[in-house]
């Protein structure tokens, strides 16, 4: 029998009802996907790592007043998060040319930008997540005007926190990926964070090495993929002892 309602299975987590209306439990797995799931495999631990390291990220964004879905994280793999109306857009910072950005562009990985760049993504699988304008978005009613300009202020103050926050522990935040949602009190609707900030979905560099400690490890095969996770939360002062119990070593590929 199960315990619970699950409301909606993605790539690296769940969602189940929440305990009361308006609530949703948020579970991470060790599952972690590249390429539109064409790459797949479970990381022993990840979903713990993540669980924790976004639990920080989001408490400390509550804390300087950006709104965000969390709540509390309830275990090891489940946090309590607002219900909202996620916005259907991948909204991505960049600070550093990495990724997708350096190769439709043709520059080098590594050139930091003249300034950081806001891009859209569509969020849909079977046409690959494409990059999108303003203008489709606000055309096709993805986003209100209004709301545009609230997530991009949002992911703006965002990006200036977190880049400190990781300098401050020896980490360069080259770029990340956001997801926002349209939280509804009574009538009136506000634009917050939502989903997760995580090495799953952003981009991280030692400081000294520029050596890789995000989900890049796993794209390009570069192993020690929980391990890199792991340092990002022992350097954000937030690595449980449970966790590293959890981190058993071998991956195993599909
Ligand atoms: P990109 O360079 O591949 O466009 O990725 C930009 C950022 O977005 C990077 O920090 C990784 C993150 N990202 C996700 O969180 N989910 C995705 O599906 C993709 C493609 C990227
Ligand atoms: N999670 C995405 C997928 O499986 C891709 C990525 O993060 O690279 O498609």
């Amino acid at each position: 029998m199960k315990r619970r309602r699950q409301i909606y299975e993605g790539k690296a987590k769940i969602l189940y009802e929440g305990p009361e209306p308006g609530t949703v439990i948020q579970y991470f797995k060790d599952d972690t996907t590249a390429f539109d799931a064409t790459k797949k495999a479970t990381l022993d631990g990840k979903g713990v790592l993540n669980n924790r390291i976004s639990e920080y990220l989001m408490s400390q964004l509550n804390a300087i007043g950006v709104p965000t879905h969390f709540v509390r994280r309830l275990n090891m793999r489940e946090q309590l998060v607002k219900e909202v109306e996620i916005i259907p857009l991948e909204v991505v910072v960049r600070n550093i040319a990495a990724g997708s950005l350096a190769k439709r562009l043709g520059i080098d990985e590594g050139t930091p930008l003249p300034r950081s760049i806001i891009e859209y993504f569509y969020k849909n699988d079977k046409l690959h997540d494409p990059w999108v304008s303003e203008e489709h978005i606000t055309a096709f009613g993805w986003a209100a005007p209004q709301d545009l300009d609230d997530m991009v202020n949002l992911s703006i103050r965002i990006n200036d926190f977190l880049s400190g926050l990781f300098m401050g522990v020896g980490i360069k935040l080259v770029d990340f990926k956001l997801e926002f949602g349209r939280l509804w009190e009574n009538d009136y609707m506000r634009i917050v964070l939502a989903d997760e900030i995580s090495p799953d979905s952003c981009r991280l560099w030692d400081a000294q090495s520029n050596e890789k400690m995000d989900k890049d490890r796993f794209r390009r095969d570069l192993g020690g993929v929980v391990e890199a996770y792991s340092e990002v939360a022992k350097r954000l002062g937030i690595m449980p002892e449970s966790v590293q119990g959890e981190v058993k070593g071998p991956v195993l590929v599909r």
